[in-house]
């Protein structure tokens, strides 16, 4: 009996998680209880819940403490300090296998920038579902612009006019940030938005992006944090482009991290973004004496996660494996696992 099959065939286009897994894993997502659903082959009506997001606040952070990485840490920390100090930013590109702790670095230097005063925004490119959400730039401008991502069009239209009101954005950028956000377009300005063709619209709404984050950065220094680039689409990479051109010029990092393989940022990238500084780190695995902890930790939330879901191979676990069969930064579906699907190789 496959429960994730059974759930797959409900979802229409969404992602549907039983009761056990949304325990398991309900830090790490945000879903919602759809109630009983009765699915073929369970004789009773099993609990479903739909996943909505990651809970971008949600680290494991709370749960071990962070160890190693002393090397990066102090590159980072050097470079935040440059940021303050000069006013310019750049570029952190963090990279590395699957589980080799990319996540973990880059919320260990959203403490860093924390405590320096920095305000932080969080974005992940998810893969839940093709074309669903590969595009993380709608949920850092939410961030930017203090939004919750359920909050309602007109706190959002509220925030966008405060913008323009407060100087972040200027008013011929309203269509732009509107479109963006899947708001109505504002009577005004209508008619010069829908005027415009394509190429000139994608061109309006990065500036605008870049616009919004380098003036707020302005007021107080940011943190952009973008996750698991390798799955972003071709126009998220050039807002990215973008926002680093911005944050070469402004108190703002924007750090990103990518799987080695699938990494986007080549030559053309880093051409797009104008001469802002881009330090690449690339991540080998933790020393064994200061992994053993972390793996068994790792190992422990897995396996208990799988089994608590469905005691064998059903639902979503999130594996942390380097040499795990999953592709790097994604949720894998537990039935795509050899049974028995309890594998989770620590690193
Ligand atoms: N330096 C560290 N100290 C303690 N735990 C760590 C450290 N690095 C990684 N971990 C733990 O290892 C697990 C995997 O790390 P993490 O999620 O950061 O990897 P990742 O590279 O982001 O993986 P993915 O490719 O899936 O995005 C997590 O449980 C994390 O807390
Ligand atoms: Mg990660």
């Amino acid at each position: 009996m496959n429960l994730a099959a059974r759930l797959q065939d409900q979802a229409a286009g969404e992602t549907l998680i039983s009761a056990a897994v949304q325990r398991g894993i309900g830090g790490r997502v945000r879903a919602e209880p759809l109630g009983p659903r009765a699915l073929r082959g369970f004789d009773r009506p099993v609990p479903v819940w739909l996943v909505v997001g990651v809970d971008s606040s949600a680290g494991d952070a709370a749960r071990t403490p962070f160890v190693g990485r002393a090397r990066e840490r102090t590159q980072i920390a050097g470079i935040l300090d440059v940021c303050l100090e000069s006013r310019r930013g750049g570029v952190v590109l963090v990279r590395g296998e699957a589980g080799i702790g990319k996540t973990r670095l880059v919320e260990e230097i959203g403490t860093l920038a924390g405590a320096l005063g920095m305000a932080r925004h969080r974005a992940l490119v998810l893969d839940f579902g093709v074309g669903k959400g590969r595009d993380p730039i709608p949920a850092l401008v939410r961030g930017l612009l203090d939004v919750a991502p359920d909050g309602s069009k007109s706190e959002w239209e509220g925030r966008a006019a405060a913008a323009v009101d407060g100087g972040i954005i200027d008013q011929d950028q309203v269509p732009f940030l509107h479109d963006l956000l899947d708001l109505p377009q504002p009577t005004d300005q209508r008619a010069r938005f829908d005027a415009m063709d394509s190429a000139a619209r994608r061109r309006g709404i990065k500036a605008t992006v870049a616009t919004l984050a380098a003036r707020l950065a302005e007021g107080t220094p940011r943190l952009l944090i973008v996750e698991d680039l390798h799955w972003a689409d071709a126009s998220a990479l050039e807002h990215l482009a973008e926002l680093a051109a911005a944050a070469g010029e402004a108190p703002m990092v924007l750090v990103m991290t990518t799987c080695v393989e699938g990494d986007p940022v080549d030559h053309g990238w880093r051409g797009a973004t104008r001469g802002s500084p881009v330090t690449t780190i690339d991540l080998a695995p933790l020393r064994t004496a200061i992994s053993s902890a972390a793996s068994i930790w790792r190992s422990n939330m897995v396996s208990d996660a799988s089994s608590r879901a469905t005691g064998s191979c059903s639902g979503w676990v999130l594996s942390s494996g380097a040499t795990s069969t999953r592709p790097c930064g994604k949720w894998t579906p537990a039935s795509t696992f050899p049974a028995p699907c309890t594998t989770s190789t620590a690193k």
